[in-house]
């Protein structure tokens, strides 16, 4: 990243320096469930598109990409409505799928697509901070696990846990395939005040949480605490123009790689994990400044 773009957006960043009251706090790292159970139970599956970029960028998703002798495996964690698990299914007819969401909303999306079929595909329903994978999926069987867009819906106490439980059904080999958003993205300088719970972490209109991720922030997470190696850690920069709309801006994410390493020991679980409370948010606005990445 530029220098001087750096220092310009730490400076914007450093004005906010309220952050948000730890009642609200708790309530939205708590329920975070509810609130992306609402959010498509507004958006339906009209909010994100789907997404037919992910095999330019990971090679590990074309046809003919072997892992071993069996069809390739996938796991898509947070997988919304599908965006993500269509193209793919559709241009790589060798993988098979689990897809896993914590609202039941968007999981039943997903089940009662067109595409869905269960000869390729199984969607459930998964907390992946505190719902152990390895009760639906067996133990070092995945070839592939795609996170796309969602640990920074996790807020950053809960993305170890995470990162453990997909360790557990990860085949020695296997690959964590990561893009979400990097930090001084457009999305994180427009926050205004009053939104912010910690450094990098924010809570949308929605209640729904933002957290924008360092190259440095994935390596702890995933090599030092998941024990993987990283065979790809980088900040992607894309420029989106609309001259109708007068906008000119830079759109900042991470993308990386991670592999489990070939003779892998299980590591130890870290799943302290919280239980959901059961309570319903109020006052939920519509949703007006989630970003469809
Ligand atoms: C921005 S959407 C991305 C959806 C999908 N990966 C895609 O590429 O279109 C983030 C998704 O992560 C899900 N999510 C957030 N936290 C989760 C958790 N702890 N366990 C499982 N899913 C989660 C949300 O429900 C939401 O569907």
């Amino acid at each position: 990243m530029n220098e001087a773009f750096v220092t310009r957006a730490q400076e914007t960043l450093a004005k906010d320096t309220s952050t948000v009251p730890e009642f609200w706090q708790n309530k939205y790292r708590t329920e975070a469930a509810k609130n992306w159970d609402k959010f498509y139970n507004r958006n339906a599956t009209n909010f994100f598109k789907d997404r037919h970029w992910t095999d330019r960028e990971f090679e590990e998703l074309r046809p003919g990409h072997t892992f071993s002798e069996q069809k390739p495996v996938l796991l898509e964690i947070g997988c919304g409505v599908g965006n993500f698990i269509w193209p793919v299914l559709k241009s790589n007819p060798d993988l098979k799928i689990f897809a896993c969401d914590f609202s039941p909303r968007a999981v039943r999306y997903v089940q009662a697509n067109e595409n869905y079929s269960e000869d390729r595909c199984y969607a459930f329903v998964c907390d992946i901070t505190k719902d152990r994978l390895a009760d639906t999926i067996p133990p070092h069987s995945v070839d592939i696990v795609s996170a796309i867009f969602v640990f920074s819906a996790l807020p950053p106490e809960k993305q170890a846990a995470a990162v453990a439980n997909i360790v557990e059904i990860l085949k020695p080999g296997g690959r964590i395939l990561f893009r979400d958003y990097g930090m001084y993205d457009l999305a994180q300088l427009r926050f205004k005040s009053g939104h912010k719970l910690e450094d990098n972490l924010y809570v949308r209109q929605d209640g729904t949480l933002s957290y924008y991720f360092s190259t440095h922030r994935l390596q702890e997470l995933f090599v030092e605490h998941g024990g993987l190696l990283e065979l790809e850690n980088d900040y992607t920069i894309k420029r989106l123009v609309n001259a109708k709309k007068n906008i000119d801006s830079e759109r900042i994410f991470v993308q990386a790689k991670f592999q489990a390493p070939i003779d892998t020991e299980p590591i130890d679980l870290a799943f302290a994990g919280t239980r959901i409370a059961d309570t319903s948010l109020t006052d939920q606005k519509p949703n007006t400044d989630m970003d469809t990445c």
